[in-house]
């Protein structure tokens, strides 16, 4: 087995960067295949906390090879923080960074074109990051976006940005925002960038294939979640790419015929940034000690997470369309507290119980959770590593879910360090 797909099961923020960096252990290669700056991963090594946006959580092994892939849109600019900020704390980002040629690149008027969009959505605004990511793939679709590649060919690069940014002034104007942009000074403020992510630049799909031929392990490093997918997620309120398993392929090149695996990562309760349907949310006290010990906000935007409990109507639909093969339950400690916990079995929808996650926007927004309440375990679970010390009621807790969803859990984190995890089943995770 040489390639495992790492996937978020439900709004993305599910503790999958902490989860990675355990998997790239024991990978040579760590790729990230979807999304933009909008993610943000926290990493916490010994006393050292890491953020990335867009650098792939690999980059924190400097022995493997981290890959920024197609798939995933590039603020030159916001990547070039990262790697200084790194560097600024002794880590040399060299030549274990791949960047493809063939990813979108985030130019200033994305991020403007977002702010107008989502002010014209008035009150239905969909609370996005406002990373610019969301124009830039409608660029990438309208086939009017500029590539990495491109920032290597000036004349062609001018081309294109002289007729982006005409039509994006012509919005601007109509918009009523000020800003305006102008094709050259976009060329000279790019240069210098563009001569930095040189030396990164790569071919990464025939780089990925050789590296499968060569039997090197593969991690593919999910950004987002499931239910922000925006082909399977609760659309309008996703992202604008493909969190799923299925956006491994798209994002990275590497064909479904070469993926071995995939890990799914959900949270031991469940939280969602930004608007949209969230049947189990909980904005009464008991989310707010949840959003408290959780430590629940947005590592991009600071916004506080919406919080609520366990969703299994969406967990086994996340399942289905990733094809989980384990499952990974992050953050178990955050209910150490709590004398009964509620778990979503069952929605109710016009006076009829629905199994399955209802496709439609409205019918999600109007279903109510169907709840059992499983009995709380009242102990400290904090960094835990080993499965004997689990309280029993946490057990039955995490059993309930894997009787539900039908796969089994291989991990269990306790804490967000490296090592406050307990293996439940290691063959489950290794590959
Ligand atoms: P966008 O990706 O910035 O376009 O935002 C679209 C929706 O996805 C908003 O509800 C965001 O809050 C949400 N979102 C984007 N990235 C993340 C993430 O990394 N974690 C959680 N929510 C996210």
């Amino acid at each position: 087995m040489t390639t495992l797909v790492l996937v978020g099961l439900q709004w993305g923020d599910e503790g999958k960067a902490t989860i990675v960096d355990v998997f790239a252990a024991q990978s040579d290669v760590v790729v990230r295949y979807s999304g933009g700056a909008n993610a943000g991963h926290t990493v916490v090594v010994g006393d050292e906390k890491y953020v990335f946006h867009l650098l792939p959580v690999g980059v924190l092994h400097p022995d493997k090879i981290s890959v920024i892939a197609n798939g995933v849109v590039v603020d030159v600019e916001q990547l070039f923080v990262e790697i200084d900020d790194l560097r600024s704390r002794g880590l040399e980002i060299g030549d274990h960074l791949l960047v493809s040629s063939r990813c979108h690149v985030t130019l200033p008027y994305h991020k403007a074109l977002e702010r107008l969009d989502e002010s014209l959505r008035g009150k239905q605004a969909l609370e996005t990051t406002l990373r610019g990511v969301g124009p830039t793939i409608v660029d990438k679709v309208a086939r009017s976006g500029v590539m990495v590649a491109d920032l290597f060919r000036e004349q062609l690069l001018l081309d294109k940005l002289r007729r982006n940014t005409k039509e994006k002034n012509l919005i601007l104007e109509r918009g009523g925002l000020s800003e305006r942009f102008d094709a050259n000074a976009l060329v000279q403020q790019l240069r210098p960038l563009s001569e930095r992510i040189r030396p990164f630049v790569a071919d990464t799909s025939k780089a990925l294939a050789d590296y499968i031929d060569r039997g090197k392990k593969i991690l593919f490093e999910g950004a987002q979640g499931t239910l922000l997918d925006i082909e399977h997620g609760t659309y309008p309120f996703v992202t604008s790419s493909h969190p799923v398993s299925g956006g491994a392929c798209i994002g990275s090149g590497v064909p479904p015929t070469k993926i071995d695996k995939v890990v799914g990562v959900l949270k031991a309760y469940c939280t969602r940034v930004g608007a949209g349907p969230f049947p189990t949310e909980d904005s009464a006290d008991a989310g707010k000690l949840l959003g408290e010990r959780g430590k629940e906000f947005g590592a991009t935007t600071g916004r506080p997470r919406r919080c609520g409990w366990l969703d299994l109507v969406a967990l086994r639909y996340a399942a289905r369309i990733n094809g989980i093969a384990s499952i990974v339950v992050t953050k178990l400690d955050v209910l150490d507290v709590l004398d009964e916990i509620p778990v979503c079995i069952g929605y109710e929808h016009g006076g009829e119980r629905l199994t399955e996650f209802p496709p439609e926007i409205d019918v999600l927004a109007e279903c109510r959770p169907v709840y059992v309440r499983l009995p709380g375990w009242r102990q400290s679970t904090r960094g835990l590593t080993d499965v004997a010390q689990l309280p029993s009621n946490a057990m039955s807790y995490l059993e309930r879910i894997e009787e539900e969803m039908g796969v089994g859990i291989a991990l269990v984190s306790t804490g967000p360090r490296r090592d406050e995890m307990v293996v439940l089943d290691q063959d489950l995770i290794s590959f």
